[in-house]
């Protein structure tokens, strides 16, 4: 359906039902969350026998390829400042902190003959920490950082790689597993596919990122089954994979956007959404069509994207109990027939293109811009294809130059947890929300520009000093009081934040 038609069906109810007027709450047991990633945030890059990933290795290789030159040596420095974090953490009053855990940190080679306590040490600090103050910890074993070694035996293009990610898991589930019971696998295993990331086996030669995309899942998988055989049964926790859920829609209501539209979401979405969660399991058949037909046309004798087996289809299938959605923004999709129009954009072998609405707000990144009705429409896309899956938010955020007031980054907060409280009474089942992220902090190649944090970082400074932004106080007053409040403003230049005893009050209320 045409975009403005939602909105027009929207307004429409709207007014009619006077949705306008009802004053929708995020139910009591909704969790809040803020999440960072490991290099982005740690820094001590080779500290206490820390182990090289391929992000300290490309960005000391090629420091050009980031915007100011920074790189994650030192990043936020949260490697020392934890504690700090965790009083971040405790002034916003979530209820979890989903950050991950640098493989080279705890196992320098990558593989199991070494295994690093100083690093692990910094994890059992940090859960600790979190613990003793009642948040609870959401862990991702994998955002985007490979030990070097192993990718110097290829990486996620060794057959190997899905038992070397199995063994990392299971020594991280073996010490967790008391404590953590959220546990997210891969960060956006579309990683494979972008062109700007490390091993960046994407833009070299298209063989390669379907091979990563095949071994990642599988790892994936792998982890998810031994959680379920050693673990599950005595420590109940969950464990999800995050995915890339951005919306593409069609640009108008004509048929041939609409198909476009649904080709670019099996290839950005339907790839990793198929093996896991739809019936027939394995991937989309339109993606297995195109790449057949691209890659004959190339002059390989087989298609360029590898299958699985029916024992790698049975691992795959059902191999989450919840769904992490990464939604930021919605991109609306041409006819492929349409080739001088908006931007080129390249998602496996499918070269689409692509607009954001005129009139959207625009954020500090170029690639983002607001449209609340997209989260919902991407919800409820999510329920009709594949079954009402569980669902928690595992980001979302926006992104500004710098500066306390941030009135922008509170506006589509509002307009976004708007749009998830709709997509929720429509019948998607979201149990928590993450807001990405919980600081400024190394933005990959957009380096420190680009500042998604509810707290400013001052990357200047020695301490490198955390300051809450406006946004902070507002998502802070929205975890209390679990409503979206039109009226909340505050005064206060200096955006003062203090402790919240919300997550407090509730462990003395379990007990
Ligand atoms: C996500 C990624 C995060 C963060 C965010 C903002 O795709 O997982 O690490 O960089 O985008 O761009």
């Amino acid at each position: 359906m045409d975009t403005r038609w939602v909105v027009f069906i929207f307004s429409l109810l709207s007014a009619t039902c006077g949705w306008a007027e009802k004053q929708r709450k995020f139910k009591d047991d909704f969790l809040f969350g803020v999440s960072t990633s490991a290099y982005q945030i740690e820094g001590g890059w080779n500290e206490d026998g820390k182990g090289e990933s391929i992000w300290d290795h490309h960005l000391h290789k090629h420091p050009e390829v980031v915007i100011d030159f920074v790189n994650g040596d030192v990043a936020c420095d949260s490697y020392h400042l934890y504690k700090r974090d965790v009083e971040m953490l405790r002034e916003l009053g979530v209820d979890f902190y989903r950050f991950s855990i640098s493989w080279s940190r705890v196992l320098p080679t990558g593989l199991p003959n070494t295994i690093n306590e100083a690093g692990f040490a910094y994890y059992d600090n940090l859960i600790d920490e979190l613990l003793k103050y009642n948040i609870i910890p959401m862990v991702t074993l994998y955002h985007f950082e490979l030990p070097q070694r192993l990718q110097l035996l290829g990486g996620w293009s060794n057959p190997l790689s899905v038992q070397w990610f199995q063994d990392y898991a299971g020594q991280v589930f073996k010490r967790y597993a008391n404590k953590v019971k959220y546990w997210i696998t891969i960060n956006q295993p579309s990683v494979c596919m972008e062109p700007y990331a490390p091993p960046a086996l994407g833009d070299e030669d298209a063989v390669g990122a379907y091979i990563c995309v095949k071994h990642i899942l599988l790892a994936h998988a792998a982890a998810y089954r031994l959680y379920e055989k050693e673990y599950k049964k005595k420590y109940k926790g969950q464990v999800g994979i995050s995915l890339s859920l951005n919306l593409y829609d069609p640009v108008d209501n004509r048929t041939e956007s609409e198909e476009a539209a649904e080709r670019a979401r099996q290839f950005a979405s339907g790839l990793y959404l198929n093996p896991i969660w739809s019936k027939e399991g394995g991937f989309p058949s339109v993606v297995k069509e195109l790449v057949a037909k691209v890659s004959k046309k190339e002059g390989f004798p087989k298609s360029r994207l590898p299958e699985f087996t029916e024992e790698e289809n049975k691992a795959l299938k059902g191999s989450a109990d919840f769904l992490g959605m990464n939604h930021y923004t919605t991109f609306l999709v041409y006819p492929e027939s349409e080739k001088n129009v908006g931007e080129l954009w390249y998602i496996g072998d499918l070269d689409v293109r692509i607009t954001r609405g005129e009139k959207w707000e625009e954020a500090m990144s170029p690639w983002l811009k607001s449209a609340p009705y997209g989260l919902y429409k991407a919800c409820l896309y999510l329920n009709k294809h594949y079954d009402y899956p569980q669902i928690i938010i595992t980001e979302h955020g926006w992104s500004t130059d710098t500066g306390l007031n941030d009135t922008g980054r509170i506006t589509v907060m509002k307009e976004y947890f708007k749009a998830l409280l709709l997509a929720i009474e429509d019948g998607t089942e979201v149990k928590g929300y993450s807001y990405w992220s919980l600081m400024d902090n190394l933005e990959w190649i957009s380096g420190i520009m680009e500042r998604f944090g509810l707290y400013e970082v001052d990357f200047h400074s020695e301490n490198k000093t955390r300051t809450a932004r406006k946004s902070a106080l507002f998502y802070k007053h929205t975890i209390e009081k679990k409503i979206i409040d039109e009226s909340w403003d505050i005064d206060d230049k200096d955006f003062k934040i203090e402790i919240s005893d919300r997550r407090m009050k509730k462990k003395k209320d379990e007990l």
